[in-house]
C-alpha cells in the first residue's frame, strides 16, 4: 500500500491542447507506471474505468462540493457563494440534504417525461434550425449553446422570449471556473441577473392559479408547499437546472457532432434514423463525455492499493474512462455498433448520477436526427480548440460549412 502523496504514478500535461486532442498515445504509456491513477500540476486525476465506477459510488469516503473554488473568490456571505455552497451537486451524497433535494426533483425527470417533452423539443430544434441551416456555415458550438437552454426554459415554462438574457447570464457562470479574479465582477453580475429571474419566475408562477403535478416547476413549487423544501432551495434548484443543463448538453451534442461529422455515413444514416441516433449518442458518451466531477476525501481510507488522506483531492475523468481497454475493445474507434457502449460513465454513478441523463439524450438524438436532415455533407473548418479535460471538457467552437437542406 502507498500514501496517495508517495505513490509511484506518471505526471500527465492534462492542461496541455495537445494532451486534450488526443490523449490515447499519453495514456497508454501512463498506464504502464499505474493502471488507474495519475498525477497532474495540481493534483491526482483518475482515469481506469473501474476506479471511476466505484469511487464516483463512493459516497462515504468521497464528497464533492465547490468550497476552495468560493475561498478563492472570497465569496463566502454572498448569495453566489451560498448557492456553490448549497446546490444538490455540493452536497455529499450521503446526507440528508442531498436525499431530500433529490427526492424533490426525481419525478420531474423520469425517462417517461423526458419522452413526453420530445414533442416540445422537435419544435424548438426546427425552429432553430429554420433560423440557422440557410446561413450555410457556422460555428456549431454556438447553434448547439441555443438547444439545452430553450428546451429546460420549454420545461420550465419560460418565455422564450427571455432566453437570450439567460443564455448570456449563464455563459458568464462559467467564467468563475477559471479562477481569475478578474472574472468575479462578471459572473457576480450573471448572478443577480439569474437570481432575480428565478425569483420572478416563481412568484408569477404561484400567483397564476392551480398547480399541476406534471410540470417541471409546479412539482417543484409543490415540493416546497408540502415542506420538502425552502423557498431559497425551490430557487436554486432552478437554477440547478439551468446551470446543470446547459454548458453539459451544449458540449456533449457539439463533440458528438464532431465525432458524427468525422465519420459520413454514421451522419447521413443519423438523418434517416432516429433510433440509430440513440445508438450514435451512447457511442459518443463512452467516447467523449464532457464531465469530469471532482471529489475530496472525507476521511482516510484505502482504495486499490492507495491510501488516501482525509481533504485530499481527486478529479474523475469520465473522458478517458471510456478508453479503458480493459472494458471497451478498440476504444479509439467510433463504433455506434458497439454492443457495450451504455456502460459508458458520460452521466456519472452514484447518489450525484445525473438527473437529467434522460432529458438529456432525448436532446440529443432528436438534435442529431433533426440536424441530419438539414445540414447537408457538413465539413469542419479551421484548427480545433480543445477544453480541458479537468472540469467540462469538449470544443471552445466547432466551425462547420455545408449544404442547406
Ligand atoms: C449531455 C448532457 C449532460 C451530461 C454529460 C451530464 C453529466 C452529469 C454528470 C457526470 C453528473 C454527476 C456529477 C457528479 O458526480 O459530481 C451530473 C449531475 C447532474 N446533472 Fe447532468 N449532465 C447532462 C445534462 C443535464 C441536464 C439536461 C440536466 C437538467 C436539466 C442536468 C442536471 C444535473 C443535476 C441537477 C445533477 C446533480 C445531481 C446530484 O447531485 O444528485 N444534467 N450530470
Amino acid at each position: 500500500m502507498s500514501m496517495l502523496d508517495e505513490a509511484v504514478l506518471p505526471v500527465l500535461p492534462v492542461e496541455t491542447d495537445e494532451f486534450a486532442s488526443n490523449p490515447a498515445p499519453f495514456l497508454e504509456e501512463a498506464r504502464k507506471q499505474h493502471p488507474w491513477l495519475a498525477r497532474f500540476s495540481q493534483g491526482y486525476f483518475v482515469h481506469g474505468y473501474q476506479a471511476t465506477c466505484d469511487l464516483l459510488a463512493d459516497d462515504e469516503n468521497l464528497h464533492s462540493g465547490f468550497g476552495p473554488v468560493i475561498d478563492f473568490y472570497e465569496a463566502r456571505g454572498t448569495m453566489w457563494g451560498r448557492f456553490m455552497d448549497e446546490i444538490i451537486m455540493a452536497r455529499p451524497g450521503n446526507s440528508e440534504g442531498h436525499k431530500r433535494l433529490r427526492a424533490s426533483i426525481n419525478k420531474a425527470f423520469t425517462p417517461r417525461r423526458a419522452n413526453d417533452a420530445r414533442d416540445m423539443m422537435h419544435q424548438i430544434i426546427t425552429r432553430l434550425l429554420d433560423e440557422w441551416a440557410p446561413k450555410g456555415r457556422f460555428d456549431f458550438a454556438e447553434f448547439a449553446s441555443y438547444i439545452p437552454i430553450s428546451v429546460v426554459c420549454g420545461l420550465l415554462g419560460v418565455s422564450t422570449d427571455e432566453i437570450p438574457r439567460i443564455r448570456s447570464a449563464l455563459e458568464s457562470q462559467l467564467l468563475s471556473v477559471t479562477l481569475d479574479p478578474a472574472a468575479k465582477p462578471l459572473f457576480m453580475a450573471g448572478w443577480d441577473v439569474m437570481w432575480e429571474f428565478a425569483d420572478a419566475l416563481v412568484k408569477d408562477r404561484e400567483a397564476g392559479g392551480a398547480l399541476d403535478e406534471g410540470a417541471l416547476l409546479d412539482t417543484l413549487i409543490l415540493a416546497e408547499h408540502s415542506g420538502q423544501i425552502d423557498p431559497t432551495e425551490l430557487r436554486f434548484m432552478v437554477l440547478t437546472l439551468l446551470f446543470g443543463g446547459y454548458d453539459t448538453t451544449k458540449n456533449q451534442l457539439t463533440m458528438t457532432m464532431k465525432l458524427a461529422v468525422e465519420n459520413p455515413e454514421i451522419y447521413e444514416r443519423c438523418a434517416d434514423d432516429l433510433k440509430y441516433c440513440g445508438k450514435v449518442v451512447e457511442e459518443a458518451l463512452r467516447h467523449t463525455p464532457t464531465v469530469s466531477p471532482f471529489r475530496r476525501a472525507a476521511r482516510d481510507f484505502t482504495y486499490e492499493g492507495i491510501r488516501f488522506r482525509e481533504g485530499d483531492t481527486l478529479v474523475i475523468a469520465t473522458p478517458l474512462a471510456g478508453h479503458d481497454p480493459s472494458v471497451f475493445a478498440e476504444a479509439e474507434s467510433f463504433d455506434p455498433a458497439r454492443a457495450n457502449a451504455n456502460r459508458h460513465v458520460g452521466f456519472g454513478r452514484g447518489a450525484h448520477i445525473c438527473v437529467g441523463q434522460f432529458v438529456a439524450k432525448a436532446i440529443l438524438e432528436e438534435s442529431l436526427h433533426l440536424i441530419a436532415g438539414r445540414i447537408r455533407h457538413p465539413k469542419i473548418e479551421g484548427r480545433l480548440e480543445w477544453r480541458s479535460i479537468l472540469g467540462a471538457y469538449g470544443l471552445n467552437s466547432l466551425p462547420i460549412a455545408f449544404d442547406a437542406g
